[in-house]
């Protein structure tokens, strides 16, 4: 621990004990909080306290903690992933915060990302919209040399930054709509600017789109919440991308 002023703050948290059960707000407090931990430590230590004391800890989703993988979905305060720039819940620190705040801290809400126990929620529909389309199926031979096949920087850096998605869901939960449009779309424009992607592209989009209704996300509200939150700050102009890919899919067959 460092020497800086510990902290204590009042958390109320979303409560649910499994994904048929009415959830509720509960309050814990969580002290001894050093500036220095990340928000999923802070969370951690709550949930030793409350293990020591015999009642169930708070579930919520984690695994590498370093803002690449995608699992720490969590509403704080009103906003996913906490509402800092370019920042996943397990790279936010509490030197966000002050002695003597209160948190509210809750899962996704949208229908599509069901609750299934506390913070916890199933991301299910994304894996079943990649499965839709989300690869490229033609058989591409061997590993081709590097600089085989050339592919101009613009499109390598556009692909580049739309695969950055850890298809973490905080668009949708950010979205009015529960839209997927910014997810959807940025493994359409990823794989859309790459030659490898381009014999099944304009199927690909059909397939994924039709998968994504199915699965009951909304559509796109054209309000940007979703690149707001964006934790990989994936710009809503792949959506446009998405839009023009989809047109041409459907005007031409
Ligand atoms: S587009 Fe951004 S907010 Fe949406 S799933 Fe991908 S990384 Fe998360
Ligand atoms: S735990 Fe992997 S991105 Fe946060």
């Amino acid at each position: 621990m460092s020497d800086e002023k510990l902290m204590k703050l009042k958390l109320h948290v979303w409560r649910q004990a499994n994904a048929t059960s009415p959830g509720q707000m509960k309050e814990y407090l969580a002290e001894n909080v050093d500036p220095h931990m990340s928000f999923l430590e802070m969370l951690d230590v709550v949930n030793d306290k409350l293990s020591e004391k015999g009642e169930e800890p708070i579930a919520f989703d984690h695994d590498c903690r370093e803002g690449i993988c995608g699992m720490c979905s969590m509403v704080i305060n009103g906003v996913p992933h906490g509402g800092h720039k370019g920042v996943t819940t397990c790279q936010l620190h509490m030197r966000h915060f002050k002695d003597g705040d209160e948190v509210y801290i809750e899962p996704w809400r949208a229908k599509a990302f069901p609750v299934l126990k506390d913070l916890v929620v199933d991301r299910g529909a994304f894996d079943r919209i990649i499965a839709a389309g989300g690869f490229v199926g033609v058989n591409s031979g061997g590993t081709p040399d590097a600089n085989a096949l050339l592919i101009p920087k613009t499109a390598a850096d556009a692909a580049f930054d739309a695969a950055t998605c850890i298809g973490c869901g905080a668009c949708v939960a950010a979205c009015k709509n529960a839209s997927a449009m910014l997810f959807v779309s940025a493994k359409v424009s990823h794989l859309a600017h790459l030659p490898q992607g381009q014999p099944e592209r304009y199927q690909r989009v059909k397939n994924m789109v039709a998968q994504m209704d199915a699965e009951g996300f909304g559509t796109c509200s054209n309000l940007s919440q979703c690149e707001a939150v964006c934790p990989k700050e994936i710009s809503v102009s792949v959506i446009a991308g998405l839009n023009r890919d989809l047109l041409k899919a459907q005007t031409k067959g």
